[in-house]
């Protein structure tokens, strides 16, 4: 795939326009009309890599819980182990006395890696989590 950068034309309604301009002024001084539209252009591929089971992808799924509840940490530590060939690294982060933060980087398809994070968050005792959907980079 080539980098080297093509110009084109794009037609849209000026309301369109203008709220994109008002985009383009939210995301910061270093970003322009083309690089706002080129992040849009990969934000699209990216989800259309999570819409393809058959396509490798990469993950974070970042956590928030209480240590000392049940045996929440053993929980944890057992789906991890499961998942030892799709969880790639793991990071433990002890906010205070109890609580604590884990991102967990994962690499596989995305109905693997939407698994391992239900089956994580799913946990009674995550207070909070999120999946984080992003690509290997490979195809862009
Ligand atoms: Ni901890």
């Amino acid at each position: 795939m080539s980098s080297d950068l093509v110009r084109f034309s794009i037609a849209m309604p000026e309301d369109l326009l203008i709220a994109f301009d008002e985009l383009v002024t939210r995301r910061g001084i270093a970003k322009n009309r083309s690089e706002v539209i080129r992040d849009l252009v990969r934000d699209a591929l990216v989800d259309e890599e999570w819409d393809n089971p058959a396509q490798e992808i990469v993950g974070t799924l970042t956590m928030v819980y209480n240590h000392h509840a049940n045996d929440l940490s053993d929980k944890l530590d057992s789906v991890q182990h499961t998942h030892h060939e799709q969880i790639i690294s793991a990071m433990h982060i002890h906010l205070d006395a109890h609580n604590c933060l884990e991102v967990i980087a994962m690499r596989g398809s995305s109905d693997d890696i939407r698994s391992i994070a239900d089956s994580l968050l799913g946990i009674k005792g995550v207070k909070h989590g999120r999946l984080t959907t992003t690509t290997t980079g490979k195809y862009l």
